[in-house]
This record gives C-alpha cells, sequence and structure tokens, in this order.
C-alpha cells in the first residue's frame, strides 16, 4: 500500500505541533506522530555540570519506542483514522511526525516523502519559550545554558544531510505556514498519485460539511 510520510522539523517553539496538527485537520486520512510524547522520565535524564536537565539530546528520548509507533502505522497505515477512513477510499494514507530531533537520527533517514523544518530566531525562540510552562519547568538560564546550544549543535549536524529540506520561517503567521505547507503537500501527492488526491479531497471535504 503507497503511504506518504510528512516529517515537521524545527527549533523549539517554531511552531511544529500547531502545524501538524492544523494539517491533519485538512488532509484526508492523515495521522500524526508526536515526538514530544516519548520523552523519557526524569530521572532517566542526564544532568551537566551546571545542574542543567539534558533534555535536547537524542537520549533523552525512547526513540526504539517512536520506532514501534511508527512501524505499527506502516504497518496498518490509516488505521487511526478510523474505520470509516479504511472502508471508504480517502485516498493515499499521511503519516506526519514532527518534532525536535527528527532528522539527526538515522533510522528515519529514508521514511520521508517530504521534509520541512521551522526557525525561529533566538530572540523570538526565546520569547515564545518563556511564554510556555514544560514538565519540568525550565530553570532559570536554561534556554541559553542547554536548549539554544543544542539546537545550534543539531543544526550543524544537519549539514551532512543528502535529501531535500523546504526550510519554513516560523515567524510567518500560522495561517500562512499553513497554506504554504499545504500548497506543497498537494503538489507532492498529485506527483505521487497522478492528480487524484485534489478531487478526493474535495470529496472528504464535502463528505465532512455533511456530516458535522
Ligand atoms: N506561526 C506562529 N506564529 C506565532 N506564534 C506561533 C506560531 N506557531 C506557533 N506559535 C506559538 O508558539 C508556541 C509554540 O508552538 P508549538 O507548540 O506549535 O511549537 P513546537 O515547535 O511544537 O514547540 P515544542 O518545542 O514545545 O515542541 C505556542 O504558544 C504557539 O501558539
Ligand atoms: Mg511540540
Amino acid at each position: 500500500m503507497k503511504t506518504f510520510v510528512i516529517g515537521i522539523g524545527g527549533v523549539t517553539n517554531g511552531g511544529k505541533t500547531t502545524l501538524a496538527k492544523s494539517l491533519q485537520k485538512h488532509l484526508p486520512n492523515c495521522s500524526v506522530i508526536s515526538q514530544d510524547d516519548f520523552f523519557k522520565p526524569e530521572s532517566e535524564i542526564d544532568i551537566d555540570e551546571n545542574g542543567f536537565l539534558q533534555y535536547d539530546v537524542l537520549e533523552a528520548l525512547n526513540m526504539e519506542k517512536m520506532m514501534s509507533a511508527v512501524s505499527c502505522w506502516m504497518e496498518n497505515p490509516g488505521s487511526s483514522a478510523g474505520p470509516a477512513a479504511l472502508e471508504s477510499d480517502q485516498g493515499v494514507p499521511i503519516l506526519i511526525i514532527e518534532g525536535f530531533l527528527l532528522f539527526n537520527y538515522k533510522p528515519l533517514d529514508t521514511i520521508w516523502n517530504r521534509s520541512y523544518f521551522l526557525t525561529v530566531p533566538y530572540e523570538e525562540c526565546k520569547r515564545r519559550r518563556s511564554t510556555r510552562v514544560y514538565e519540568p519547568p525550565d530553570p532559570p538560564g536554561y534556554f541559553d545554558g542547554h536548549v539554544w546550544p543544542m539546537y545550534l549543535k543539531h543544526r550543524q549536524e544537519m549539514s551532512s544531510i543528502t535529501w531535500d529540506i523546504v526550510y519554513l520561517d516560523g515567524t510567518r503567521s500560522k495561517e500562512e505556514l499553513f497554506s504554504q505547507v499545504y500548497e506543497d503537500v498537494k503538489q507532492e501527492l498529485e506527483k505521487q498519485n497522478g492528480k487524484v488526491f485534489f478531487c478526493q479531497t474535495v470529496w472528504w471535504r464535502r463528505e465532512n460539511i455533511h456530516n458535522s
């Protein structure tokens, strides 16, 4: 069965989860796996010499568990969209994987049909992060002492990537970002499916309007 896997990577507070959720709402037969859901418990997170918990590294994530979720979806694509989606022909099942450390994780390298990466400048990223409450909460100095340096390190590592990544300006509005990516995904799906996607989406929307 054909599938279409979208990666949405990017800096913390770049808007990855927001974008993934709005795409899921508008794309037929679309599931989302969030890397945010695979952090190890705090007791298993390393602490550096400054006392900062080392959350922004691959070792802080249970990537084996995340890969199991991805494999599970691959074995039965579209099942999480519900039985109605499986019974009807809604086109190629779409999986969005979103998270801050996707393109640095080798086992995922061959999975992507399309990769996006959200960036925001340092000041805006720090501002957005300061409005959020994480569990555990960021201690003073955490952004400059851990989060941003790790982001720069991972960006540096990404310079060896060989496939196309579409970089997105995360300071654009949520609506603009959604439209840009939605149109791009539509085009990519049309390339893969020989133009059937658009008709199916129109049909899917009609059904949804009809049922709501
Ligand atoms: N395009 C945007 N413009 C302005 N603010 C945005 C935009 N997209 C998301 N935000 C805001 O930025 C914050 C982070 O958004 P979101 O949770 O989607 O980012 P994230 O990249 O998933 O972050 P995290 O690192 O916590 O996983 C939220 O307060 C959200 O409302
Ligand atoms: Mg997120």
